[in-house]
C-alpha cells in the first residue's frame, strides 16, 4: 500500500506540482518575453524628414532614404535631385532619381517611407542632393565619396537612448573629435523600442550627421517586436534600405566593402532555425571576398560575458565559420558592458582568432560574470572606438564618453602573419558598479554585482 502511494506522489503528484510551478513561471514572464508595451499614437507631419544617408548596392552607390506623411501617396514628383558638387553653377547636370513610398501601418500611425539609389557616383568627389517632393523641398545636403583606402569609421554598440538618453548631446561632441569619420556603424539596439518616438529620437541624435556621414547599422533585439516568433519592425529594413540587397532571404543581411576591409552584417536576434540559411550566407561571403580585412558585425555576442550558455545558437551557427575564413574583428553589442578578447595570442603577440569586441554607447550598463579570455573589461561610461583601416593595420581604439582613450589595440598584418599590439593593458581598468545600475536594480543584484566586482579584482589584483 505504502510503495503503490510513493509511486503514485513520483508518478502524479510530483510531475504536477512541477508543471504547476512551470505554469506560473512562464505566466509570470509571459509580457517579458512576448509582450509589447503599446505605442503611443503619432501623426507624420506633412513634409519630407528623417533623410538619412546610408551605404548602397555597391562601392559606387549611395542610398537615400526618408520618410513623409502617408498623403504624400501617388505623389509623382518625389524625387532626389543630385549634383556633383562642382557642377553646382550648371544645372543642367543636376541628376534626378525618383521615388516611391511605401506605406507603412505601424501599431499606432501610418507612414510613408522612401528611398533612392544614386548609382556610379565618382570616388574622391563631393555631392550634393536635396529631396523634392510637390508640397515640400529639403535644403542641400552634402556627402564625399573618398577615395583613400586609409581610414576611419566610429563603430557604437547599443545606443538605446530613453526620452532623457544624453545621445543627442554625446554625438556632437563624438564627431567633432571624428570630423574626418569616413562613416558610423552601429551594432543593434539603436532604438529602445519600435514606436516613432524612438525613432524621432534617434534622429534628432544624427540631426545633420545622418544626411553627410553614411550611417548602417545591424539589428539588435529592441529593433523587433515580441511574440511567439519574433518579427524584426519594418520600419527598421525600411530606415536601412541596403537589406533589400539581399531580398531573397528574410534574414536581415548585407555586406559591403570600403577600401581594404569587407563587412559582414548579420542578425543575430532571428530563431535559431533561421541561423543556417545565415550561416550558409556568410560561409559564401567570406569565400567570395578579396578584401585584406574581414570585419563581422552582429548584435549578439559569440562569447558572452553575461552568462556560459547565453547565445549559443549564434555561437554555434557562426563562430566556427569565422574563426575558419580568418575573419579580424567581430564587432557586437547587446550585454552593456565592455570587453575585449582574442582568444589565440602567442607570447610573442601572434594571432590565430578573430579579435573580439562586445561594448555598448547607452547609459544602462548590466552585470557582467567575468566569463572567458577578457583582456579587458569595462563598465560605468558609455563607449565608441574610432577604427582606422590601412593596408597593413586595424587600430582599435576605444574612448569613453568624456572622450578619454580607454583602450586601444592594433592587429597588424603582413608577410610575418598577424599579430597583436595591446597598448591597452597600459590604462587602467574601470570596473565598478555604476550610478545607474545602483538606481534601477534590485538590491540583491547590486550585492551581488559587488561582490563578483571585488573577487574579480582581489584574484586579478587589478
Ligand atoms: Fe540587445
Amino acid at each position: 500500500m505504502a510503495k503503490s502511494r510513493r509511486s503514485y506522489i513520483f508518478k502524479v503528484i510530483l510531475p504536477l506540482i512541477l508543471l504547476i510551478v512551470l505554469i506560473v513561471w512562464v505566466c509570470s514572464r509571459w509580457n517579458v518575453w512576448f509582450g509589447n508595451i503599446p505605442e503611443p499614437s503619432y501623426v507624420i507631419p506633412n513634409k519630407v524628414q528623417r533623410v538619412l544617408l546610408t551605404m548602397g548596392v555597391d562601392a559606387d552607390s549611395r542610398y537615400i532614404s526618408w520618410q513623409d506623411s502617408a498623403r504624400s501617396e501617388g505623389d509623382e514628383t518625389t524625387v532626389v535631385e543630385y549634383v556633383d558638387y562642382y557642377s553646382l553653377s550648371t544645372p543642367s547636370d543636376t541628376l534626378t532619381v525618383e521615388a516611391t513610398p511605401t506605406i507603412y501601418h505601424s501599431r499606432a500611425g501610418v507612414d510613408a517611407f522612401y528611398h533612392a539609389l544614386l548609382n556610379d557616383l565618382r570616388r574622391g568627389e563631393s555631392y550634393v542632393y536635396r529631396v523634392r517632393s510637390s508640397h515640400d523641398t529639403t535644403g542641400w545636403f552634402n556627402f564625399e565619396m573618398d577615395t583613400t583606402h586609409q581610414y576611419s569609421f566610429l563603430y557604437m554598440g547599443d545606443v538605446q537612448d530613453e526620452l532623457d538618453g544624453g545621445f543627442d548631446s554625446l554625438l556632437p561632441s563624438i564627431m567633432e573629435r571624428n570630423r574626418n569619420t569616413s562613416f558610423m556603424l552601429f551594432g543593434g539596439d539603436l532604438i529602445e523600442r519600435p514606436m516613432d518616438c524612438y525613432w524621432d529620437l534617434v534622429f534628432r541624435s544624427l540631426d545633420t550627421f545622418a544626411t553627410r556621414y553614411p550611417i548602417v547599422c545591424v539589428p539588435g533585439n529592441h529593433e523587433y517586436l515580441k511574440g511567439l516568433s519574433r518579427k524584426l519592425e519594418r520600419r527598421f529594413t525600411l530606415t536601412f534600405p541596403y537589406f533589400e540587397v539581399e531580398d531573397e532571404s528574410d534574414n536581415a543581411l548585407y555586406s559591403f566593402a570600403r577600401g581594404d576591409a569587407r563587412f559582414f552584417l548579420l542578425d543575430s536576434n532571428k530563431d535559431i532555425w533561421n541561423l543556417g540559411e545565415q550561416r550558409e550566407w556568410l560561409k559564401k561571403q567570406l569565400a567570395e571576398s578579396k578584401e585584406r580585412w574581414k570585419i563581422v558585425v552582429l548584435h549578439h555576442p559569440l562569447h558572452s560575458i553575461k552568462g556560459a550558455a547565453n547565445n549559443l545558437g549564434v555561437w554555434a551557427y557562426f563562430d566556427g565559420v569565422i574563426k575558419e575564413a580568418g575573419v579580424d574583428l567581430v564587432l557586437q553589442g547587446h550585454e552593456h558592458a565592455y570587453a575585449r578578447s582574442c582568444v589565440d595570442v602567442s607570447e610573442s603577440g601572434e594571432v590565430t582568432s578573430p579579435l573580439y569586441l562586445v561594448t555598448y554607447c547607452s547609459r544602462k550598463d548590466y552585470a557582467m560574470k567575468f566569463y572567458g579570455d577578457v583582456e579587458k573589461w569595462g563598465t560605468d561610461d558609455r563607449y565608441y572606438q574610432r577604427i582606422s583601416v590601412s593596408e597593413d593595420s586595424l587600430v582599435i581604439q576605444t574612448y569613453g564618453a568624456e572622450h578619454n582613450l580607454y583602450d586601444d589595440v592594433v592587429l597588424v598584418k603582413d608577410d610575418k602573419g598577424k599579430r597583436l599590439i595591446d597598448r591597452g593593458k597600459e590604462i587602467p581598468e574601470k570596473i565598478q558598479v555604476s550610478e545607474w545600475f545602483r538606481a534601477n536594480k534590485s538590491a540583491k543584484k547590486i550585492r551581488k554585482f559587488e561582490k563578483a566586482i571585488e573577487e574579480w579584482k582581489s584574484e586579478h589584483r587589478r
